[in-house]
Parts: C-alpha cells; structure tokens; sequence
C-alpha cells in the first residue's frame, strides 16, 4: 500500500509524500497552477510564510475530516492531507485575495522600476503585472531610511525590501558568518547590519541572487545595463569553493555580470561564491556551455536566444560548434 498522500488542486491530482505543502504539490504538477511565493525559498530552511502571496483555498480539508478551511492559507506553510481539495487560480476568493497582497506589497515598494537594476527579473513586477490594480488607494508618504553602506559589491536599497527575509536565511544557512538581519517591528522594519559592517564574506553574493526584488543588487552590475539587452550564456569553471556553475550575462564582448543559474521558479540552483561571481569577469575564466535557455515569460526573452553566445566565443570553443551547427554557420558569415 502506497505511503503517498492524494492532493488536487484546481482540480488536478497528485500522489505526494506526507508532509509535502500545498505549494511544493502544486510545483510538482508544474504550470499555471502554481502559487507565486515571494519569500518561500525551497533551498532555504525556515523560508516562508511572511509575504502571503501564495494564498489557496482549501475547499475540502482531508478525506477523514472533509470540512473547508476557514480561511485562505499560506500554501507555502500548509502541509497536505490525504484527499485534500485546493483552489488557486479556479477560485476567485483567491484571485481577489492575491490582488490585495499586491497593493500591500506596492504600498511601500517604490514604483522605480525603470531606474532598477532588477527590472526585468522582479518578481514583484511580475506579480503586479498579472496582478496588481492600475491604481493606488494609498495617500500617505512612502517609508524612507537613511541610507547605509553594507559593502562595495552589495547595493542595499531598502525602500524596495518587501521583508522576506531571503537574505538573512542565505547569510545563517549559506555564509560562515551572518552580519545582517532586520532590525526595528512594523513600518519601522528594516535590512540592516546594525553597527555599520560590510555584508562581505565568500558566499555572501548570494543575497543578490534570492531578493525577489531590487533591494539587494550587485554594485559590479549597477547601471550597465538592462537585462533585457543583455545575453545570457551558461558556463561553468573548475571552482575550488563552489559548483562553478554560473550564467555569464554579455554586453556585445564583454561579461558584465556573473550570477548563479535559477529555475523555472526563479530559485538559485546552485548558490556560487563571490570568487566566481566578483572576480571572474573575462570569458577566458570560463568553459562555455551554451545559450542560457529562459522563460518564454521572462521580458528578457524578447531578445534572439539562437544569437546569444558572442562571436568570438563561439570561434573559441569547439564543442559549441559542433553543438550548434547553425550558430556556426551564421556566425562565420558575421
Ligand atoms: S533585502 Fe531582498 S531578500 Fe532581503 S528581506 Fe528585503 S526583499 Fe527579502
Ligand atoms: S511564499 Fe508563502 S507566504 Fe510568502
């Protein structure tokens, strides 16, 4: 007798293991279905349930007590049950629900996106787009802070922090040595380091990578460019403190910025050190893999993905020739 556990959501069912979440079922049946989750981090432990974006219905609790939920639930923090029932996108409580975390969200969340480093990749853009209102209900002045320095690799712009406390989890699980956190309650809560200290050890770039919004960039990247016109390759490099394994984003010739890979959820799949995202900023630090393939839903796919790699990477590496016959072909005409 199978040990899974029986969920649907929005009407589509899966066998999982006991104690899988909501959320976590939902991705492994993939596509629309899936919650957005802004700081739920599958790699982090303890991530979650401070951001209610990812709100569900339980129209059906278990197949042994089959009465609702009272309320919407954090699908990220709710664990299924066997013959439970979800509704996400199928239930407009929920649509309703997720537009108000929006204007929440956008409350204190400068709207600067086209002076952000992180246009293009934010997930709270995204979300406002899907779905966000065109207008504000809200008249009061915005937060504002006064501005610390937490380092020359690591930009903090804390009026675009949603508090999802992604960093302070990657600082505690990732880095040796955790130097910020959020310090302050309420409208007062802040990113911080407390007594002015630089945010800088081997792996703390990887704070960059989780923040779903602006509010942690890379200084080496700052105003560069915009994402959308850059091209992503995937490389790696025989690294002695991580994977190596990175996404190399061009400006014509040259790296302008090294970041790990993420997936289809955005996540990091393998976090870097600073070494390989700092300091390796020439092709020839690196073996070129190829094109990195991203979502058709991503702004940044608007570009030629067949027209990524950069001439003379292509000349220079043998196996992306005989990998991509075609690219030769058009590129040796170039
Ligand atoms: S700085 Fe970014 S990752 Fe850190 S809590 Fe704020 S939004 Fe989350
Ligand atoms: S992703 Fe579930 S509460 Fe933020």
């Amino acid at each position: 007798m199978s040990d899974k556990v029986k969920v649907t959501i929005d009407g589509i069912s899966i066998d999982v293991e006991p104690g899988t979440s909501i959320l976590n079922a939902a991705r492994q049946i993939g596509g629309d279905i899936v919650p957005p989750a802004m700081c739920y981090y599958s790699k982090l432990q303890g991530s979650g349930g401070k951001c209610r974006t990812c709100l569900v219905k339980v129209s059906k609790g278990s197949e042994k007590d089959p009465r609702p939920m009272p309320k919407l639930v954090a699908s990220c923090r709710t664990t299924v049950m066997d013959g439970m029932e979800v509704q996400n996108i199928t239930s407009p409580e929920v649509v309703e629900a997720r537009k108000g975390v929006v204007e929440l969200l956008l409350i204190n969340h400068p709207l600067d996106c086209p002076i952000c480093d992180q246009a293009g990749e934010c997930h709270l853009q995204d979300l406002s787009y899907e779905h966000g209102s065109e207008a504000t209900r809200y008249e009061f002045d915005r937060r504002t802070f006064d501005k610390i320095d937490i380092g020359d690799k690591i930009q903090l712009h804390m009026t675009r922090c949603i508090l999802c406390y992604r960093c302070v989890f990657t600082a505690d699980q990732i880095t040796d040595n955790r130097v910020h956190g959020i310090l302050g309650r309420g409208d007062a809560a802040e990113i911080s380091t407390y007594i002015e200290k630089a945010v800088d050890n081997d792996f703390s770039g990887n704070v960059i990578d989780v923040c779903p919004v602006g509010a942690l960039t890379d200084k080496t990247f700052r105003f560069k460019n915009r994402v959308w016109f850059t091209k992503p390759v995937d490389a790696h490099r025989d690294c002695p403190k991580c994977s190596g394994k990175v996404a190399l984003w061009y400006k014509g010739e040259d790296v302008i910025r090294v970041t790990a890979r993420k997936d289809v959820y955005g996540e990091v799949e393998e976090f870097i050190c600073n070494d390989c995202r700092f300091e390796h900023k020439k092709t020839s630090d690196w073996v070129i893999e190829g094109p990195r393939k991203i979502s058709p839903h991503s702004v940044i796919s608007a570009n030629h993905y067949e027209r990524l790699t950069p001439p003379s990477v292509v000349r220079k590496n043998p196996a992306l020739l005989e990998s991509n016959k075609e690219q030769f072909e058009r590129v040796t005409k170039l």
